[in-house]
């Protein structure tokens, strides 16, 4: 594949990936500055993921913030495909809805999509699948949800909930329909084919608005998913994308489940993060120390620099300071690897206390089917 293409599928990302570009592809609107003084407005303040453009993208969120101010209030959902352990990347976009739950005080959907995974991975069995869910959603309810407002779906287990809805959807959804947003042959099983409905099914659980933070390569479901609810009678999900986390080996790809190496999961040990995050993690900087006083180091395609961007150094001042100093050269890769193991060591530490409490909180998160 040449070195500007990309390729961006919920199954499959490759490439370096233009957003700019991307947005055009899939017909998304940017997140503007007025779009974030909207929201600023609206809630008070704005999230550092928003103002870095790590949400980027969006499909109707000022009809949600509009209509919000009018008093019409909107519901959030978002979900995992559970195919392994949860790594940091996937606590992206639960952590900025976290945000958003706090800010709107909506209720949330998370959908854990243990046939999806099963369907779509030829080594994974749905013991496996169901399994990962478990422990994905350990990870989730760590973040600190409130039980009340948030329920967890695993699709095999509340499917007496969403077969009624994904029958509305799936009818109307043919199979040329598919095969061209998803790229679809004659081998693929049938399950994928029928999949898109039960993502869709969540969207309309209850009877308002959704807004669903999702990261951008989930965007052609909702394509499809927006299609049909005028068709049965609702109104479109509305969505808020943010962007693909680059895996610890480097940019060109998101961080996969999959690939040992390149990623830390939320149960790593302290040990593993700082090996991990030393021996992997793709640097900007020069080949000798020399040189990088000399020449400065690159924070853009940094992975260091941009996993405390994308989520591990909230202050914008205090992320300011370490761009300039590694650009400059002041600062050393190792210096900026030490900030980063710090801040994913004290965080992963907390996060797995309140992951061993989420195994006594978890049944009261799980959706009752009715
Ligand atoms: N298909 C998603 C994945 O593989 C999981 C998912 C289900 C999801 N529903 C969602 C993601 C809604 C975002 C929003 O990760």
């Amino acid at each position: 594949m040449p070195s500007d293409e990309f390729i961006v599928t919920p199954w499959h990302v490759e490439g370096e990936i233009d957003y700019d570009k991307l947005i055009k592809q899939f017909g998304t609107e940017k997140i503007t500055p007025d779009v974030l003084k909207k929201i600023e407005k609206t809630t008070g303040e704005t999230h550092f993921m928003l103002r870095r453009g790590v949400f980027f993208s969006h499909r109707e969120l000022v009809r949600i913030l509009d209509d919000y101010q009018k008093g019409k209030k909107f519901f959030l959902y978002t979900g995992r495909g559970p195919s392994g352990h949860t790594h940091i990347g996937h606590l992206v976009p639960w952590v900025f809805t976290k945000w958003l739950q706090e800010k709107f005080d909506t209720n949330l959907y998370f959908q854990l999509t243990d046939d999806e995974k099963f369907y779509a991975k030829q080594d994974l069995t749905l013991e496996q699948t169901s399994k990962f869910a478990y422990e994905n959603a350990l990870d989730f309810i760590a973040l600190g949800f409130k039980p009340e407002k948030t329920k967890i779906i695993i699709n095999t287990k509340n499917i007496k909930t969403l077969y009624p809805i994904a029958a509305q959807v799936a009818k109307k959804i043919n199979f040329s329909n598919t095969k061209a947003v998803f790229g679809f042959t004659g081998e693929t099983n049938i399950g994928m084919i029928f999949y898109t409905s039960l993502q869709s099914a969540p969207c309309f659980i209850e009877d308002r608005p959704v807004l669903i933070p999702l990261g951008v390569d989930q965007d052609p479901h909702f394509r499809v998913t927006r299609d049909v609810a005028p068709k049965i009678g609702r109104e479109k999900p509305a969505l808020i994308h943010n962007i693909m986390i680059p895996s610890l080996s480097g940019p060109g790809g998101k961080m996969s489940a999959s690939e040992e190496s390149g990623t830390i999961y939320t149960t790593d040990s302290p040990e593993m993060i700082k090996k991990k995050i030393n021996k992997y993690a793709f640097s900007g900087g020069q080949a000798t120390v020399e040189d990088h006083r000399k020449i400065g180091g690159n924070p853009d395609i940094d992975v260091s620099y941009q996993y405390l961007r994308i989520f591990f150094e909230p202050d914008d001042k205090k992320l300011k300071t370490i761009y300039d100093d590694y650009k400059s050269g002041k600062m050393l890769t190792g210096e900026l690897k030490a900030i980063l193991i710090e801040k994913v060591t004290e965080f992963l530490v907390a996060h797995q206390q309140r992951r061993e409490k989420a195994k006594d909180q978890i049944e009261k998160f799980l959706y009752q089917d009715q």
